[in-house]
């Protein structure tokens, strides 16, 4: 009886928590109970989430609007999805290639099903000897269409990242499934150093998914209330969606973006997406950013994290790494020293 009622103090002394989470970017059906509760998305919970986050999207995008050219806004609007061939001039891009192919900086990796992903990070000690890197990263080009994407002023967080296709025996990757990163929008972009061809786990992208129509808000509101019975990462907020339900949804199929090297593709990926899975013994490096926003924000907020000064990646290692060693967290990336993007796996 004591037990019973020390664990009912313990979850109402968590509600306060769990619902401040969700004015936030909390997404996890089984973690938050009040995100999970059926009672909650039979109301409206979920759904309505998702639709106060792109409203909240699309007023901070007016803002951030003046930094993209008109082309690449309506290609956006209507897409969800921008790919930019020739994204540097030639000479620039060798540089850049060279630079980074070159480099050899703090790895992590991470294996997800049969693929290996490992990240470079770019803290300023790294970022001082790759000039072109630099000036790529400083450019309006790049930080005015993330920012767009993103719908947020929060500088991406930037590696050069290599994926190595089917490095091992394991069940297939679980990237390779169509799904919604998370209930609102956020930005994920890739200038590749070589050309991704067919076989080598190409990205893939549904048009038109990054808008929360009445046909996907509805998709979502069941969603929210199936999530029991769904795969894990369904279960923690990013939704996993069968081909056979696009068309219902007023979605064509995803397209595969076989692309040459220096094409920059920039994607919200609230809109569904998936890796292709490429052919055993193929490796996909290119320089690689992602940024989200604060969901429900009307306009663009400074970001905090500016005064990090670039070195968030290697601050949020270290304390994955203090966390972990005290059996607080779980070390999804681990520490693989110094390395060069094309160094094969286990070397
Ligand atoms: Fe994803």
């Amino acid at each position: 009886m004591m037990m019973h009622w020390l664990r009912e103090g313990l979850r109402l002394a968590r509600l306060p928590g769990q619902a401040l989470a969700l004015a936030g970017s909390a997404r996890a059906f089984c973690d938050n109970p009040l995100l999970g509760s059926d009672r909650l998305n039979r109301l409206g919970l979920h759904a309505r989430r998702v639709a106060l986050a792109q409203g909240a999207a699309a007023a901070r995008r007016r803002w951030l609007a003046g930094g993209v050219s008109a082309a690449d806004r309506a290609t956006f609007d209507r897409d969800g999805i921008v790919v930019k061939r020739d994204f540097l001039p030639p000479e620039r891009f060798a540089r850049l290639r060279a630079e980074l192919l070159g480099l050899r900086a703090p790895a992590r990796e991470h294996a997800q099903g049969d693929v290996l992903n490992r990240l470079l990070a770019l803290p300023p000690a790294v970022l001082g000897g790759l000039p072109e890197t630099r000036a790529v990263l400083a450019s309006g080009a790049w930080r005015g269409l993330l920012a767009y994407v993103a719908a947020s002023r929060m500088p991406p967080l930037v590696f050069v990242q290599s994926i190595f296709a089917q490095h091992r025996e394991a069940p297939p990757d679980p990237q390779v499934v169509l799904h919604s990163d998370t209930f609102f929008p956020m930005v994920k972009a890739w200038l590749y150093l070589d050309d991704v061809g067919e076989g080598e786990g190409p990205f893939q992208y549904v048009a038109g998914s990054h808008r929360a129509s009445p046909a996907r808000l509805a998709w979502e509101q069941a969603r929210s209330l199936d999530w029991r019975g769904a795969d894990a990462m369904s279960r923690r907020g990013s939704l996993r969606v069968r081909p056979e339900e696009l068309a219902g949804l007023g979605l064509g199929p995803a397209v595969q973006h076989v692309v040459p090297a220096n094409t920059l593709v920039v994607a919200d990926t609230y809109g569904f997406h998936a890796r292709t899975q490429g052919a055993a013994g193929t490796v996909r490096i290119a320089l690689w950013g992602q940024a989200h926003s604060t969901p429900f924000a009307p306009v663009p907020l400074p970001s905090p994290r500016r005064l990090l000064g670039g070195r968030e990646a290697v601050l949020a290692w270290a304390l994955q790494d203090w966390l972990a060693a005290r059996g607080l967290a779980h070390r999804h990336w681990v520490d693989r020293g110094v390395r060069g993007a094309g160094d094969p796996p286990g070397a």
